[in-house]
């Protein structure tokens, strides 16, 4: 099955020459031996790798009791979190999702709602007076547990929790994903007795997607973990470092945008056809955006929706500045069939279509707009996947985890920290008037 995920690389060919890929190889091989050896920067958060293979049978259904027990109480599921303890949860579900899914009569899973990834006072009021004495329960994620967003909605939704609930009654109602044994929130975890899951200690937010940070709210929406995890043991399997570079399809990719990069082309724009993927390019964003932005390097990880955005910024893809290239995710299987119809009239002129599947007009608008792309000097790149469905998207998460670890040693960066997040929190932190930020306050002030 795993076969039918292919990457497509002829449409660089016309921008990087076959020696530029070449000499691209050896670090790319050494790379991800360094990621299995464990002796590359940043080692000591190399967890993911072996990862999904080592999840077991009870942790696995640790997480399917605890969706028992929460869907028993609830009809809506706030999911607190924000960066690596939100977007791989937000990504998977958005995917598998019903587009009208919040609409739906027939749910038979509670709605998972998202908080504290944005600072937003109205999305927080909203969300309370949208609960309305719903049926709720929380899952809060923050493997440091101190982190502004998530700490702040959380202090909202337990407040709410308390009063409607009691305290007692509330504690059935929030789990807590974060640390083993440090930090703010694993304190008051274990004070208030919550249901806790561990992200461990050596895989990073952005990193964490098939830990209980993405499983557990994914499974609470009502999709299948196992193919998840299923996937991206496959994945892992045909991403050894004993796979040739001729197989190994995580460092083709890696070669490929490091050697697009080297040519100019320093933004790369991950493209779908299907706005459900529309938040997997957001989780991709961040992986490789905190990754590989740093020490003044980085290829700008960018994403648009077609064809919708081909009617915003498809004018600048076709004919802006030359330093893009395309990474299309191209999936060949709706999972509904739907034709355009015949009109008698005809005023649009689109009976020459009718009796097509809007899936087959959707994929002539996808060759069609990378031919053009290409013909006005963007280089493409295209992953095939056959669906959409827990399986691929496991693999394909996978996939790109392991590629940008191999991508972020070939650049000569560590991968695995993010040390550019800080400098906007020591600023709000001074700003808000933190003890300790009194110096680093007035300076500040003094520069709005
Ligand atoms: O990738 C990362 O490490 C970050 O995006 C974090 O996931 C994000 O800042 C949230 O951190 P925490 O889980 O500690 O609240």
């Amino acid at each position: 099955m795993l076969n039918e995920i292919k990457i497509n690389l002829q449409n660089i060919n016309q921008f990087v020459a076959k020696n530029d890929l070449e000499n691209l190889k050896p670090a790319a091989l050494d790379a991800l031996r360094k990621l299995h050896d464990k002796t590359g920067k940043g080692n000591d958060f190399l967890g993911w790798v072996n990862l999904s293979s080592s999840i077991s049978e009870v942790e696995l259904m640790d997480i399917e009791n605890t969706v028992s027990e929460l869907s028993s109480l609830s009809e809506i599921v706030i999911v607190i979190g924000i960066g690596g303890s939100y977007l791989g949860a937000k990504a998977v579900i958005d995917a598998l999702s019903n587009s009208f899914d919040p609409l739906l009569h027939n749910r038979k899973n509670p709605l998972v709602v998202f908080a504290g990834h944005q600072l937003s006072e109205d999305y927080l009021f909203e969300l309370l007076e949208m609960l309305n004495g719903r049926p709720v329960s929380c899952i809060i994620i923050s493997k440091s547990g101190t982190t502004t967003e998530p700490a702040i909605a959380f202090r909202i939704v337990k407040n709410y929790l308390e009063n409607v609930y009691g305290k007692t009654e509330s504690k059935r109602r929030i789990v807590a994903i974060t640390d083993q044994s440090k930090g703010a929130l694993k304190q008051m975890a274990t004070k208030e007795g919550y249901k806790t899951f561990v992200i461990p200690d050596d895989v990073g937010g952005r990193f964490s997607v098939l830990t209980p940070v993405g499983l557990l709210p994914i499974a609470v929406a009502g999709f299948d973990i196992r193919q998840l995890v299923k996937g991206a043991v496959d994945m892992g399997e045909a991403l050894m470092s004993d796979v040739p570079y001729e197989e190994n399809i995580c460092l083709q990719y890696a070669v490929a945008r490091n050697a697009l990069y080297r040519k100019g082309k320093k933004v790369e724009v991950m493209v779908n056809y299907n706005p459900k993927l529309h938040f997997l390019t957001e989780w991709w964003k961040q992986l490789y955006g905190e990754s590989e932005g740093k020490e003044g390097k980085g290829i700008f990880p960018a994403g648009v929706d077609f064809t919708t955005d081909l009617h915003s910024m498809g004018q600048y893809i076709q004919d802006g500045e030359r330093m893009l290239f395309e990474t299309v995710i191209s999936v060949k299987n709706t999972l509904h069939k739907l034709a355009v119809p015949h009109d008698d009239e005809n005023l649009d002129q689109l009976n020459f279509m009718a009796g097509k599947r809007i899936n087959e007009v959707n994929k002539m608008a996808e060759q069609g707009t990378m031919l053009a792309h290409i013909d006005g000097g963007v280089p493409n790149i295209r992953i095939e996947i056959p669906e959409i469905s827990e399986y691929y998207l496991g693999a394909l998460i996978y996939f790109f985890e392991k590629a940008c670890g191999v991508s972020g040693y070939i650049l000569d960066v560590n991968p695995f920290d993010q040390p550019g997040v800080e400098a906007y929190k020591k600023n709000m932190f001074a700003l808000l008037a933190k003890p300790g930020y009194e110096k680093q306050s007035a300076d500040l002030k003094k520069r709005l």
